[in-house]
């Protein structure tokens, strides 16, 4: 399924809203996907940019997801992992939707690359998918923030020691590198998970759901065929400042300086459909939350039997995160706790609770903080421990990994008791 057939699916159950009136890029477009984030919205008149549509919020939802693999929410993590552990092999075609129309020249102002916010460093890119071919470990698929500098030129947010950044090194001539945007759910979440080194993310996505690959016509790069839109170039060696530009807490990332990617070709579909994804938004978060709950997942089943894991948007889908266990010894919330943070190394606090609370319901999870925790027995408190960049309370140390306490709350039925006071009633069914 590609982006075109998800939106028709979506406009068919009424769930796609569609903006006629003319919605200018520059803070327009960000301001409209905030005031309705979460929905999946269609924007139909760019001025200064004919024949371009815009769409955002369309893997704003669990929901959507699920829609796209064709199975229940609590489906996806199982389903997830499934794919990690087994990837398929995306098939090549010679001729595909993305190379419709190969632009004559490059002119990214062309493009409706939206300004966010008045304190951004530039016109952002959020939901391009770059694709590069590393020589030792086979290609790599990972979100990159680009920032346009002018014409054919953009900055690109590469964080140090990931899959760009350990190719970028072995290419002292720059990179050839293709960002792909306006993909399918299901690229876009393979895109966004870690998998392990040589393990292609395009082979998790066709695992999920078809995503066929055509080569890059100036780079040699396989992309998934069903982009929208490709930028084909060189990520280079030359240096400039990019940022600021809001970060995934809601809170301003710096400047930094940061690698110049040079286009040379650009490809689309006809009336192509860029994607925005609002920085801090439910797309955003869902993308960085999820493939993190997978292995959460794997690692709390080497322990004790796990029956969902959900990173909640409130911890800006990152650093907090719910683990239901089928508890079956005393030591199960604990053993949980410890697993969780190895699955996700970045998560700083953890809710365990049993089979009976609704993970994705945040006041049910208090619930059973509120009736089945108590802080002297079933707190888990770890000093000092590595911890995620992103957190702006983190103890921040130059050119190391941050640091943070870390907390962990069993939320689950005292063990040995009598659970009769802990049920909860249900109303109207009386047998
Ligand atoms: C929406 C979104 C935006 C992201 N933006 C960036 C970014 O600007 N720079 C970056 O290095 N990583 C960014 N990431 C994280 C990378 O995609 C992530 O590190 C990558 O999946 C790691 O995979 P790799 O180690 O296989 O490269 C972003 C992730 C998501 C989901």
């Amino acid at each position: 399924m590609d982006l075109r057939a998800f939106l028709t699916a979506l406009d068919t159950d009424g769930d796609l809203v569609h903006i006629a009136a003319p919605t200018s890029p520059v803070f327009e477009v960000a301001r409209a996907i905030a005031a309705q984030d979460g929905i999946p919205l269609l924007f139909e008149n760019l001025p200064g940019f004919p024949g371009w549509r815009l769409a955002s919020g369309y893997v704003a939802q669990r929901a959507h997801f699920a829609r796209v693999l064709g199975c229940s929410i609590e489906e996806i993590v199982p389903r997830l992992a499934a794919a990690l552990e087994k990837p398929g092999t995306p098939p090549h075609v010679e001729e595909a939707p993305c190379q419709e129309v190969v632009e004559p020249d490059v002119d990214l102002t062309r493009i409706p690359i939206p300004r966010y916010h008045p304190q951004d460093g530039g016109p952002y890119i959020t939901a391009g998918v770059t694709v590069i071919q590393d020589p030792d470990y086979g290609r790599n698929l990972s979100f990159h923030r680009l920032m346009r500098l002018d014409g054919n030129r953009f900055v690109g947010r590469i964080v140090e020691r990931r899959g760009t950044d350990t190719a970028w090194h072995k290419f002292p001539d720059g990179l050839p590198m293709a960002v792909c945007i306006g993909l399918p759910p299901h690229i876009l979440l393979a895109a966004a998970l870690s998998p392990a080194k040589g393990v292609d993310e395009l082979g998790i996505a066709h695992a999920l759901a078809p995503a066929p690959t055509v080569r890059c016509k100036t780079v040699p790069i396989y992309v998934p065929a069903a982009a929208e839109l490709v930028l084909e170039g060189i990520l280079t060696h030359e240096f400039t400042t990019e940022g600021p530009f809001p970060d995934l807490t809601g809170t301003m990332d710096g400047i930094r300086q940061q690698p110049i990617f040079r286009v040379t070709a650009i490809t689309h579909r006809q009336a192509p459909i860029f994607h925005a994804l609002l920085p801090a938004g439910l797309e955003h978060k869902n993308l960085m939350g999820m493939p993190r709950e997978p292995t959460i997942f794997t690692e709390v089943n080497k322990v004790t039997q796990c029956t969902g894991v959900y990173i909640t948007p409130g911890g800006c889908s990152w650093l907090h995160a719910v683990v239901q266990i089928a508890k079956q010894d005393l030591d199960d919330g604990a053993r949980a706790i410890e697993a969780a943070f190895r699955g996700h190394t970045s998560l700083k606090h953890v809710v365990v609770v049993d089979t009976d609370v609704d993970i994705f319901n945040p006041a049910d999870v208090e619930w059973a903080i509120a009736t089945r925790f108590q802080a002297d027995r079933d707190l888990y408190l770890f000093i000092d421990q590595p911890s995620s960049s992103l957190d702006p309370s983190a103890r921040q140390i130059p050119g190391q990994k941050a640091r943070t306490a870390k907390m962990g709350l069993d939320a689950t039925l005292p063990w040995g008791e009598s659970y009769e006071g802990y049920m909860r009633v249900s109303y109207g069914v009386y047998s």
